[in-house]
């Protein structure tokens, strides 16, 4: 399956989620007058339990959570399901419950994007 794609620019910050990246050599999303850096999941030197997706299922479901605070200055900012077929994604803002519900597919992947420790990533077995 392939993987989302996010890039930062290491000046301002912005941040996106590629569709399709340059393959030119030497050459990529230019922000800022550089190139945008690739997020890479799980990487943050942060609590793992804290971060990580987790999901139960549940009939033909799976409910994914994120044990994380939803404060002000420090929250989950979105939970993006990705399959073959579809992303389901719901964006979040503080004090709002990171919790999701979706059909269950074996191999999907779910991401977790803290706003302070970046993207997290589970792999539905
Ligand atoms: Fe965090």
């Amino acid at each position: 399956m392939k993987e989302l794609k996010l890039k930062r620019c290491r000046k301002c910050n912005a941040l996106v989620k590629v569709l399709e990246d340059c393959n030119c050599k030497g050459c990529g999303i230019i922000c800022c007058d550089e190139a945008m850096e690739e997020v890479k999941a799980n990487s943050v030197d942060a609590s793992f339990e804290r971060h990580i997706p987790t999901y139960e299922k549940g009939g033909d479901n799976i409910h994914i959570k994120v044990d994380h605070v939803m404060e002000e200055d420090h929250y989950i900012e979105w939970i993006l399901v990705k399959t073959e077929k579809e992303n389901r994604e719901i964006i979040l803002k503080p004090k709002e419950t990171p919790e999701m519900t979706v059909p269950y597919e074996k191999g999907a992947l779910i991401y977790a994007y803290c706003n302070k420790h970046g993207l997290w990533k589970t792999v539905v077995e």
